[in-house]
């Protein structure tokens, strides 16, 4: 039978370092304790069963051949004198409770074997060289049952003395203690298992903790620290880096976010005053020849719309701070929505389509606690853009959340190519200007718009996230929560 190259091939030694890895830590650790627990368990049983097997045996085998040799001596003396029947002075011997006697003597066999026939269970091999005349020791089974035979010549007499004795109990005095030792070494290595894992997870747990803040840092909580652990000299190395590093990296957000911040004021004072001078040009633009007026024209908008952009970081910069002043007072949610959308509407083109406002009778009369300047920011960014992109809102609607939380819903649609899937959560990225874009008002927007969405929602504690309307459009959904005392709807 041929074999192919990949069975014969021994397992590749990186794909059993990534079997090991896989295995987790935790599990790493119990699993080398249970086999280390497993290891010294079988050395120290192996060696105590074969020292006490080894003791016990050499015990047994000396005091067998001291006793065959003493009657050995004793039939010597008696049959030597010829007097006394061979059966006396056989049965006469002192012998232990387990062995049996057998004697050669004149061409005749004589044995005191109460459960063999005597000479007949005697191997053959010792017969012949005791009789030969060497005195002789053999280890055989009858039935299963360990027998030490131990064969003395004597010539004097003509014949050869054999001791038999039944080794059955030291059989089983070994069996004992090997089950003793097996059952010692389950436990150990059971132990070593349960110290291994109580090890692991005691060393682990101030992992847990790290992994804890690192998430809580990751969801922007950057003041999370790691509890110094000052008895603990391992951890308290690990708990001051990774303090240091959190103090760093505020310290480099704070650094960046004071960097946009500042720049976004240095460049306000002189844009006020490029935009009275713009002023003061547009006022004389009558006086000026058709390409300047078209100069002008352009310079007024890409003013207006730097203008905006600086204003934009300048509030992002505040919220990234930590220094955006937020006022919240509570409003009616239908009085805030109507009236945020009207404010909205003002400041699109006059002939910018009116949007169906559809407000849900009991949560149209709810109390919400926002900050309402960010509120009609969000609102006024939000019909902007449908009007960009989506050829003006088409439905902005209030209800309850479904889910029976304490929640209210605020939709606006439209009708526009809507969003990608991938492009949903992108659009509130920073200065990210999706494809929609490219299509209506190419050239206006910066990106910012729908970050700044975010930040305000995020400031009056809501959420905000865009999806697909019915009809193929972009609905951009915030949810709001409830002032608490309305929070029984
Ligand atoms: N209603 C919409 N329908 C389709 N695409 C949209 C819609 N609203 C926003 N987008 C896409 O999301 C992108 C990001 O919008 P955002 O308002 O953040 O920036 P902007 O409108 O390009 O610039 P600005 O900072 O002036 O608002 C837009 O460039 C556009 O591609
Ligand atoms: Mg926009």
């Amino acid at each position: 039978m041929t074999t192919t190259p990949a069975e014969d091939a021994p397992p590749r030694p990186e794909k059993r370092t990534r079997l090991w890895a896989g295995l987790g830590l935790r599990a790493r650790v119990t699993v080398t304790f249970g086999l280390g627990a497993l290891l010294l368990s079988v050395a120290m049983g192996s060696l105590s069963y074969f020292t006490a097997r080894h003791f016990l045996v050499a015990e047994r085998h000396n005091a067998a051949v001291t006793q065959t040799y003493v009657n050995a001596s004793q039939l010597r003396s008696d049959l030597h004198g010829g007097t006394a029947s061979v059966d006396t002075v056989l049965y006469g011997l002192d012998t232990s409770p387990t062995a049996s006697s057998v004697l050669y003597q004149g061409g005749q066999w004589y044995a005191t074997d109460p459960f063999t026939e005597g000479q007949s269970v005697l191997p053959v091999g010792l017969r012949a060289m005791v009789r030969s005349g060497n005195p002789a020791t053999q280890t055989f089974y009858v039935a299963d049952d360990p027998q030490i035979a131990v064969g003395v010549p004597i010539p004097s007499i003509g014949g050869a003395y054999f001791e038999i004795f039944d080794e059955s109990d030291l059989a089983h005095t070994l069996r004992v203690l090997a089950l003793a030792i097996v059952a010692g070494g389950i436990v150990t290595t059971l132990l070593g298992i349960a110290v291994g894992r109580s090890a692991s997870s005691r060393s682990l747990r101030p992992l847990t903790g790290v992994s804890r803040a690192a998430l809580a840092i990751a969801g922007g909580q950057l003041e999370t620290r790691l509890p110094e652990a000052s008895d603990d000299p391992d951890l308290a190395g690990l708990t001051s880096s990774f303090n240091l590093m959190v103090d760093q990296l505020e310290e480099r957000i704070d650094r960046e976010a004071r960097f946009t911040s500042d720049v976004s004021h240095e460049l306000r004072s002189p844009l006020t005053t490029i935009s009275a001078t713009l002023g003061v040009l547009e006022a004389h633009r009558q006086e000026l020849s058709a390409p300047a007026r078209e100069a002008l024209m352009l310079l007024g908008e890409d003013l207006r719309r730097f203008q905006r952009m600086v204003g934009d970081l300048l509030e992002i910069s505040r919220s990234d701070t930590g220094s955006a002043d937020v006022s919240l007072e509570e409003v009616d949610a239908g009085a805030l929505v109507r009236h945020s959308v009207a404010a909205g509407l003002r400041n699109l083109s006059p002939n910018a389509p009116m949007p169906r406002i559809e407000i849900d009778p009991v949560v149209g009369e709810a109390r919400l606690q926002v900050d309402k300047r960010r509120f009609e920011r969000v609102m006024a960014n939000l019909l902007e853009n449908a009007a960009l992109y989506g050829g003006g809102a088409t439905l902005v609607s209030l209800r309850p959340e479904s889910d029976g939380t304490h929640k209210v819903v605020i939709t606006v649609e439209d009708n526009g190519p809507g969003l990608e899937p991938s492009e949903r959560a992108r659009v509130f990225e920073r200065f990210y200007r999706g494809t929609a874009s490219g299509r209506r008002g190419a050239g206006t927007g910066t990106g910012l718009g729908l970050a700044l969405v975010a930040e305000h929602v995020r400031l009056n504690h809501g959420n905000v996230w865009a999806e697909e309307a019915e009809g193929g459009g972009s609905r951009f959904v915030i949810e709001l929560p409830l002032a608490s005392e309305d929070s029984g709807l």
